[in-house]
């Protein structure tokens, strides 16, 4: 059976998943309900100014698919005052053996000293650094979250003496070097990331949706983004790496401990599924780990980041080519429809064929053949 146990900046969790900072982990009770639910740790919904604004949500192109729709919504800090927050805080440690991570975002330098310093009298066990909201003042207004991080983050490593991580944005051309600013700021560990910054109209009012102004969007699609950034920052950073994006399953999670990640967050896939997701993702997670014969988390992470390919060693003389089953197609023209190179045809036998010729191998209508009739092989040079 695998042991899912993960070590991650001097606690131990019981696995590496934990709960993002987000609505779902906004009081002691929402954090009792993750931790019943399998949750390896909670981060807590930020700290911050009380600029209340009710959460609005929306779910936008779901028309498509499972994964292809976006979760597009803004919500404000905690709705407690400092002292309730420090209270619940307390409230959670009570309630919960899971470790409790508390999540801040301040404005000003007095504000971080001051809140930190509450937040980790109250027994957090460590504090996440929220400067990468994508609808707030440090992506928007007056300040830059990428030359902020490792400022800010040392301001709050010699104020108090529990873990801190600093959560970083998606939104920069180089999310590597921002991660090494947090830990040269003497971060212990980071988040990669939080949400990107969108923006949706309503075509009727011809209006922002929701609140009017910016907000933030995610969904399954951006762990793949999330995968590729950790994938180059785990080689070259010391401290951990926690996930945050797009993981919805067992497997995603393995995906992101493949590519480096110490630990996974997840929020969208609870919002959308309820806690009970988590105890579906650990199931799962020990279910890959089973199947693939690896008794710890720490035997397969990073082993797909180590194999990575660089464009300059792919071998580009390789070649594919599709075939067809003609027991199973239906005939219904897919492929002919969406065939760039005009390679499937209607074979003079009945059903279609791929004109070899014509063929490149790219896959896409074995990905979208409704019967799965096709399929793509290697071929020799
Ligand atoms: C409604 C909502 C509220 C959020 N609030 C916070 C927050 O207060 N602090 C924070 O650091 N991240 C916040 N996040 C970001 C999440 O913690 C998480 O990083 C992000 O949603 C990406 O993960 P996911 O794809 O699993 O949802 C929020 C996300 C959502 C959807
Ligand atoms: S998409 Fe599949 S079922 Fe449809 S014509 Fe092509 S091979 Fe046949
Ligand atoms: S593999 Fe690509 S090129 Fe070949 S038939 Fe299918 S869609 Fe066309």
């Amino acid at each position: 059976m695998a042991d899912l146990t993960t070590s991650y900046v001097g606690l131990t969790l019981n696995n590496p998943i934990i709960v993002s900072s987000a609505g779902i982990s906004g009081t002691a009770e929402m954090i009792r309900r993750a931790a019943d639910a399998g949750a390896g740790a909670v981060s807590m919904k930020s700290l911050g100014d009380r600029h209340w604004t009710s959460p609005r949500m929306a779910v936008l192109k779901r028309g498509n698919s499972i994964d292809s729709w976006t979760f597009y919504s803004s919500e404000g800090n905690s709705k407690l005052s400092e002292e309730e927050y420090a209270a619940e805080i307390a409230l959670a440690k009570a309630s919960v053996s899971i470790p409790v991570i508390a999540s801040l975002s301040c404005m000003n330098d007095d504000d971080w000293v001051r809140r930190s310093t509450l937040i980790a009298q109250a027994g957090a066990d460590a504090l996440e650094l929220d400067i990468s909201c994508p609808h707030a003042a440090h992506m928007l207004i007056t300040r830059n979250s990428l030359s902020e991080i490792g400022r800010v983050t040392a301001l709050v490593k010699s104020t108090v003496s529990i873990p801190v991580i600093p959560k970083l944005t998606p939104q920069s051309d180089d999310p590597t070097t921002v991660a090494l600013d947090a830990q040269n700021g003497n971060a212990d560990a980071v988040v990669m990331f939080n949400r990107f910054t969108g923006l949706d109209v309503d075509l009727e009012s011809q209006q922002p949706i929701l609140h009017g102004g910016l907000a933030g969007h995610g969904g399954p699609w951006a762990i793949y983004y999330v995968m590729r950034w950790i994938s180059e920052a785990y080689p070259k950073m010391t401290i951990p790496i926690s996930s945050s994006g797009g993981v919805w399953s067992g497997e995603d999670v393995a995906k992101m401990l493949l590519v480096g990640a110490t630990t996974v967050q997840t929020c969208t896939a609870v919002y959308f599924e309820g806690y009970s997701v988590l105890s579906k993702m650990v199931r799962g997670l020990e279910d890959y780990m089973d199947r693939m014969g690896h008794q710890q988390v720490s035997d397969f992470r990073g082993r797909a980041a180590a194999r990575l390919t660089s464009a300059a060693v792919i071998d580009r003389g390789r070649q594919y080519l599709a075939t067809i089953d003609p027991e199973r197609c239906i005939e219904c023209g897919e492929c002919a429809n969406i065939c760039i190179y005009d390679a499937p045809n209607p074979a003079s036998s009945g059903g279609y064929e791929i004109i070899p010729g014509l063929c490149v191998g790219c896959g896409l209508c074995a990905e979208l053949c409704p019967v799965g009739s096709i399929s793509v092989r290697e071929v020799s040079r």
